[in-house]
Formats: structure tokens, sequence, C-alpha cells
């Protein structure tokens, strides 16, 4: 990075989503306990599909990696955003600034190719169930997982390639809780204009490939179980229902905001919670409680850590009911 060598710029001063006290208050207590929430919710899952056997397939091994994820994505501005609610002054290094500008692009890259994987991962159970295993071994999961970290750090990478050659010389006000980087883009000294094209075109890319393969492997699905009956319809719709939630609101978001780039619209800035806090907590909610395996490990889980008195109880228990 040493083109930014001669920038004055050292540090960023992020407005944060408020300017008010009260609502800034507010906002710490809310964003603490959903972020508490997420944390939680996401390790349980975590905790889950690793411990117990009767979630060792495919699809959680999958959504597991989803729940890291959203960990990751929940993780990289948020705890900061949440601290800036009680400071005067909302300050951040320009290191640090572009270390968020690293993470949120390879977080997000990489969550929208576990996406597509899972997406992949239910169009092969649903459209082709006789070569499920054979398909979805092992090998396979492996590989789709080390794949979207790949695209992630390949994405995040170019779009960094694209911003180092930017000078900050004065301007450094970011109008948001994190750096953000079509609005620190717009900081820079000499013309960006090029830059802007590079970074837009490099996300539009990725969310619009990516979000073109989920629709179309959602409408495979539907169109396959249409013709096989309307039980099998309700359930691949019960099941598919959940997924198009969080991609919409994963999705729509981002390229929202990536497609429009030029200008910066202020929704933009609430429309960035979406993706780092309000999708990371619905796969525990959505998982969770429409899920009858998941509710009952987790049951399990609670049971075993909310009553150590039983524990002793119950292995004996278990120990019975083999024989
Ligand atoms: C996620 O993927 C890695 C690597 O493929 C695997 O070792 C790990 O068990 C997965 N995580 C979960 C929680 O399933």
């Amino acid at each position: 990075m040493d083109n930014t060598n001669y920038s004055v710029v050292s540090e960023f001063v992020l407005l944060g989503l408020s300017s008010s006290r009260e609502l800034q208050i507010f906002y710490f207590v809310f964003f603490s306990m959903l972020y508490i929430v997420i944390i939680l919710g996401n390790l349980l899952i975590i905790i889950a599909v690793t411990s117990d056997s009767s979630l060792h397939s495919p699809m959680y091994f999958l959504l597991g990696n989803l729940s890291f994820f959203d960990i990751c994505q929940a993780s990289f501005a948020t705890p900061k955003m949440i601290v800036d609610f009680l400071s005067e002054h909302k300050t951040i290094s320009f290191s640090g600034c572009i270390a968020q500008i690293f993470f949120i692009h390879l977080f997000t890259g990489g969550e929208m190719v576990i996406l597509v994987s899972m997406a992949y991962d239910r169009y092969v159970a649903i459209c082709k169930p006789l070569h499920y295993m054979t398909i979805m071994n092992q090998t396979t999961c492996t590989a789709l997982v080390v794949i979207s970290w790949a695209v992630g750090l390949v994405h995040t990478l170019s779009q960094l390639s694209f911003t180092v050659k930017l000078s900050f010389c004065g301007p450094n006000e970011v109008d948001s809780f994190f750096c953000d980087l079509p609005r620190v883009v717009k900081l820079a000294c000499i013309d960006s204009y090029i830059t802007e094209i590079l970074i837009v075109v490099n996300s539009g890319i990725l969310s619009l490939s990516t979000f073109s393969l989920l629709v179309s492997s959602y409408v495979i699905i539907l169109v396959t179980v249409w013709f096989k009956s309307s039980a099998a319809m309700a359930k691949a719709f019960s099941t598919l229902a959940a997924h198009i939630m969080v991609v919409v609101l994963f999705f729509g978001p981002c390229i929202f905001i990536y497609v429009w780039p030029f200008t910066t619209y202020p929704v933009d800035k609430i429309l960035a919670i979406f993706y780092t806090v309000f999708t990371p907590i619905l796969n525990p909610i959505i998982y969770t409680l429409r899920n009858r395996d998941m509710k009952a490990v987790m049951g399990k889980i609670a049971a075993h850590y909310l009553r150590p008195p039983k524990v002793a109880e119950m292995s004996f228990v278990a120990r019975i009911s083999l024989y």
C-alpha cells in the first residue's frame, strides 16, 4: 500500500446511525441485545450440527458453516458500532477502516456462495433424491465451503486493489456506522470515478450472478415438485420459503447499495444494517423454530446445559435404553 503513503488522513470519523443522544442510548441497548442473540443463536447451531449425529448431513454441514459466516459478518463492525453509540468521538484508524472493508467483502462474498451451495444441496435432495448421497459426499461439501472462502477472498482482494491507488488528503467523515467502501471512495482526493465503476462492476457481477443462480435453482425445484404431488409441493415450499426470506433480506440491500452506488442515499446505511445484523439473526430463528430435527437437538442441548443435576440420570437412562 505504498501509494497511500502521502495521504494525510490517518483516521476516519464515522457519523453513525444517529446524532440524537436519546436515540443512541436506545440503539445501544437494542443492538447489544441483538448482537448477543446473534452470537448465542449461531453458536448453538454450530454446537448442534457438530455434536449431534442426527444432524450429520450435508444440509446441516452447510448450515453450520453459514452460521459461522453469520458470526463473522455480525462481528466485523457491529461491536464497534455498539461501543460508538456511547462515545462522543466515533473515529476509526486508517488501517482499521481498510480492515473493515476487507472483512465485509470477504464475509459477504463467502456468504453469497454458501447460500448458493445450500440451494444446490436442496436442488439435489429434491430433484435427484436417489443420487443425493453420492453427489453431496464429504468431498463435495468441503469443496463448497472452500470455494465460498476462496470467492470471498478473491472478491475482497480485488476490491482493495482498486482502492489502494486512492489518496485521502482531507475530508474524512464517513456517513455510516462502518467503513462502507462506496462512501470511503467518495472521500478520495483524486477523481475516483473509474474506481467507483470497478467496485460496482465487481460487486454487481458477484451479487447478481449468485442471485440468479439462487433464483434459478428455486424455480427448477418448484417446477420439479409441481409435477409430483401437492404434498411434495407444500413440503418443498415450506423449506424454500425460509431460504427465500434469507436471500431477499440479504441480497436486496446488497444489490440496492451496489447497483445504484453513484448517489449514496441516506437509506443506504439503514439497509447496511440488514446484512450486518438482521440476516445473521434470521438463520437461528428460521432454522431452529421451523425445523423439527433441529428443535429436538436444541431441546437436548438445553436439557444438558440447563439442568446439570439430571445429566447423570439422563446418561443412566440412555445406558439402559441401549439394552
Ligand atoms: C464447515 O466446513 C468445515 C470445512 O469444510 C468443516 O470442517 C466444518 O465442520 C464445518 N462446520 C460446521 C459447523 O459444520
